[in-house]
């Protein structure tokens, strides 16, 4: 039988409005996501059960055990050919840029082709995280509900900076810290030509979660201002519920440079660069 390989790409909430609140608690967002050429990688070897090892920069603290994820991602296909899946851990954990959800996403991906069945979807995978099912394809969406409506968007490349200062934030206490839980929605998305009208636009919009979480986490400020004042930065803003902060930037060379210098005036931030837009070519599963 064969090994597959799949990358879980890091998404970026380019905006996040909080428009509501569910009887059971969950919110209600409005948000436009897109994908970045930075992420994971699994490999899913045919085994008799599941297992999994964990490895690579950013494995520290993250389980092996069931409560991960990425095995009660696989273990939704029933009973059946296992996987011995190995996760090469390069995106910080707990970070606002869905390292988990895009595991899980990689790893139904990744359990599908080698039992050659069809893909998980529905309140299953919703329940292994409300940001799984935009991960199952790693395209720009505008995501709506909880994060489960998608619809597609079509996106420039936006080349970008990602910036994590390593200080943990948790979400559901960022979503409690919320000063108000019925904001507008965002703006209705036009067609954007290039990466210049999709950043204006972009400017007009919010991140909602992004005031609790610098009250909870001040250095998330910190990131930001550092960003902004980076060379040809246009627009910083957080994703998710943080402490990741993104900035993007005129031009591919302008986000690498940019990356540059301010990894070397913060050696113990995690950072990375790329263009954010369609990973899901890239996160297509591939034989080994
Ligand atoms: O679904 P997930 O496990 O990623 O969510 C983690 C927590 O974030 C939830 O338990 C909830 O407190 C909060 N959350 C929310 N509304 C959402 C997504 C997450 O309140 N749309």
């Amino acid at each position: 039988m064969s090994q597959f390989e799949v990358f879980a790409p890091a998404k970026v909430n380019l905006a996040l409005h909080v428009t509501g609140q569910r009887e059971d608690g969950y919110h209600l967002l409005d948000s436009l996501v897109a994908f970045a050429p930075v992420g994971d990688m699994l490999q899913l070897s045919p085994a008799e059960s599941l297992s999994l090892k964990v490895t690579g920069p950013e494995s520290r603290g993250v389980p092996e055990g069931p409560e991960n994820l990425v095995l009660k991602a696989a273990a939704l296909y029933g009973p059946g050919p296992g996987a011995a899946i190995h996760l090469d851990k390069c995106l910080p954990a707990a970070s606002g840029i869905g390292g988990g959800s895009s595991d899980a996403a990689a790893a139904l991906r990744g359990m599908a082709a080698l039992r050659d069945v069809a893909l998980a979807s529905g309140a299953a995978v919703v329940k292994l995280g409300a940001d799984v099912p935009m991960c199952l394809d790693p395209r720009p969406a505008r995501t709506e509900g909880i994060g489960e409506e998608l619809t597609p968007v079509a996106l420039p490349p936006l080349p970008a900076v990602l910036v994590n200062p390593r200080v943990e934030v948790s979400t559901p206490a960022v979503f409690k810290a919320l000063a108000s839980k019925t904001n507008p929605a965002m703006e209705p998305i036009p067609a954007f030509v290039e990466a210049a009208d999709c950043i204006a636009w972009l400017a007009r919009q919010r991140n909602d979660l992004q005031p609790p979480a610098v009250a909870l986490a001040p250095v998330i400020a910190e990131v930001l201002a550092a960003l902004s004042a980076l060379p040809g930065c246009k627009l910083a803003r957080m994703s998710g519920s943080g402490a990741t902060c993104f900035g993007l930037f005129e031009s591919d060379a302008a986000a690498e440079a940019a990356q540059a210098q301010l990894a070397a005036a913060q050696p113990g931030w995690w950072s990375a660069h790329g263009a954010l837009g369609d990973q899901a070519a890239k996160a297509a599963p591939r034989l080994r």
